[in-house]
């Protein structure tokens, strides 16, 4: 039997780096990943843009009529964008929030409706920008920030709902992926920028999208039974120092 042996798990942003690593780690544990991105994402089972909440009683219902289940869902789709206080206009804040924040909120609602008639686990990707700031990303980190603190809101209704659904929050340093790559190129000399923060994590590298993927397996399996409104730290010790 495998770890989430036909578990139904529905991942956003199925197309990204981590989220495509999430999909390839269900299959891989005997479960059932049901991918969904942004409708411009090819070979998605759904499209499903996270900051509508159309989008999302859409999805659901074809879900429950489907399956008429969901085991697990993992909150994956996001953006970072670089931006001091000061220099982010309302816009691009507003941007981060709806997709970050906003749509984690919508999945944990949405997806709870079905949840909550079988049980099951909430995973919430949200970074280590979400347990300490940086000066350079005010939207970021109050996007990741409150990501951490509605998952423990969600932990608590769900550890009272009758069967149980749990929800923990995964924080990961820079990984390898088009996010650390898009941000890098951002910079005046992304050379010099992609050694100093590889410089900056004790373990001396990025981390890889399916370290984060098996993190979330264990959450998303009985092996966690116990295990709900936590903080799973995966930064190769960066938030150490
Ligand atoms: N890559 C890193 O270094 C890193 C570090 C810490 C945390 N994270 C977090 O991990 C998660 C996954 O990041 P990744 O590295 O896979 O990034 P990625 O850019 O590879 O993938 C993100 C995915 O989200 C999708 N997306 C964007 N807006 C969306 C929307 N409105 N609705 C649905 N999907 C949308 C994109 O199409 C993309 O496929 C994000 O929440 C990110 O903040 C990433």
């Amino acid at each position: 039997m495998g770890r989430l042996q036909d578990k139904l798990i529905l991942i956003t942003g199925a197309a990204g780096a981590v989220g495509s690593a999430m999909a390839d780690a269900v299959v891989e544990a005997g479960g059932l990943a049901v991918t969904s991105d942004l409708a411009r994402a090819a070979g998605m089972d759904h499209s499903l843009d996270v900051t509508s909440e159309e989008d999302w009683r859409r999805v659901i219902d074809d879900i429950d009529r489907a399956a008429g289940r969901l085991d697990g869902l993992v909150n994956a789709a996001g953006i970072a964008v670089f931006g001091n206080v000061e220099d982010t206009d309302f816009a691009t804040w507003r941007r981060v929030m709806a997709i970050n924040l906003d749509g984690t909120f919508l999945g944990c609602k949405h997806a709870l409706a079905l949840m909550r008639r079988t049980g099951g686990a909430i995973v919430n990707i949200s970074s280590v920008s979400g347990l300490v700031g940086g000066h350079n990303l005010a939207a970021y980190n109050a996007s990741k920030g409150g990501v951490r603190l509605l998952t423990k809101s969600v932990a608590l209704h769900g550890a009272r709902l009758k069967p149980q659904v749990r929800c923990n929050s995964i924080h990961p340093a820079f990984l390898e992926g088009p996010m650390a790559d898009d941000l890098i190129g951002q910079t005046r000399n992304p050379e010099r920028a992609r050694e100093r923060m590889t410089a900056e994590v004790p373990l001396g590298r990025f981390g890889r999208p399916a370290e984060v993927a098996e993190m979330c397996v264990y959450l998303l399996s009985e092996e966690s039974a116990f295990v709900t409104g936590a903080e799973f730290v995966i930064d190769g010790g960066l938030t150490a120092k």
